[in-house]
């Protein structure tokens, strides 16, 4: 699949000296456009950024607000999910219906993002 080895390609740029986990997320908007990320890690490990953070700045710093479907891989192909952050992040602009793909190697795991992240703060709840 195409979005998982952009998510590939892009961990080659990771900057991992601490935990030495490769990420690359891959995020495509509604007009078929993609934007990657990786992970930056930094010395004080909470400033660290993750693979889908820096994937959805770039798109939206490029204008864009809609999204269809995002691929995360790590380099040890071990299917990781986005962390609970960035499943929150990612509903800030994204539909409960958004698809999320997940690279385990040979296979890849199709979840909703209302599946990892049931009853998400919207700014519906801050009204
Ligand atoms: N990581 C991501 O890039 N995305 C996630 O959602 C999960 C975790 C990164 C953060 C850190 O650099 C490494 O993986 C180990 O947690
Ligand atoms: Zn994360």
């Amino acid at each position: 699949m195409d979005l998982i080895d952009a998510a590939r390609d892009i961990q080659q740029r990771a900057h991992v000296p601490y935990s030495a986990y490769r990420v690359g997320a891959a995020l495509e908007t509604a007009s078929g456009e993609v934007f990657v990320g990786c992970n930056i890690e930094n010395a004080n490990y909470s400033n660290s950024l993750h693979a889908e953070e820096v994937a959805i700045a770039e798109a939206i710093k490029n204008g864009h607000r809609e999204f269809r479907r995002l691929a995360v891989s790590s380099d040890r192909r071990d299917g990781v999910t986005p962390c609970g952050m960035c499943r929150q992040t990612l509903s800030e602009f994204c539909d409960g219906d958004f698809r999320i793909y997940c690279d385990n190697g040979d296979s890849v795991d199709e979840y909703a993002l209302q599946e990892l992240l049931p009853a998400a703060i919207s700014e519906e709840t801050l009204k």
